[in-house]
């Protein structure tokens, strides 16, 4: 037997200003998508924002509905609205925030599982990293590639 282990590096900042403009603005694109939201029975606004190859930004946000299960997350309804729109360019990072009546929660929020399943095949697609910033009102966490908040990819067929 050998032990083994997974060396995940993140990286923490204390507001947006400490971000890179690039990030910056990828991040404020999130925190204004969250106007998007429609979330009538959680309320949990979410807002997400990718940034493509060409520059361009993309926004998204959570939308429910009375059949629960058919409501999609904010970071899905941005990376398939983006991929819909530029489909021959590849996905270089995504930002998201979230919180109850769009009051950004303290800590960071982060992705749900479906939605790093969904990351995690655009950066397949794209061949490059591609990075994730999770925004709080009281810290930001950068993730260099969704290997990190994945780790072992399901990527077989
Ligand atoms: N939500 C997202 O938009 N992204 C996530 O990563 C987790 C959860 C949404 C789904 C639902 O509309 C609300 O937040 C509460 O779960």
């Amino acid at each position: 037997m050998t032990e083994k282990a997974f060396n995940i590096k993140y990286e923490e900042y204390s507001s947006l200003d400490e971000l890179n403009a690039e990030d910056r603005e990828l991040a404020q694109a999130a925190i204004e998508g969250m106007r998007g939201s429609y979330a009538p029975y959680s309320h949990f606004n979410v807002g997400a924002a990718v940034r493509m190859t060409n520059g361009q930004i993309v926004r998204g946000a959570n939308q429910e509905n009375a059949a629960f299960p058919s409501g999609l997350c904010a970071e899905r309804t941005a990376m398939f609205a983006a991929s819909a729109k530029y489909p021959d360019k590849e996905m270089v990072s995504l930002a998201l925030v979230g919180g109850i009546y769009g009051r950004i929660t303290d800590e960071p929020a982060t992705p749900c599982g479906a939605c790093r399943q969904v990351m995690a095949q655009y950066q397949t697609r794209s061949g490059k990293p591609m990075s994730v910033i999770m925004v709080g009102a009281k810290k930001v966490w950068k993730f260099e590639k969704i290997d990190d908040i994945l780790p072992l990819i399901f990527d077989s067929i």
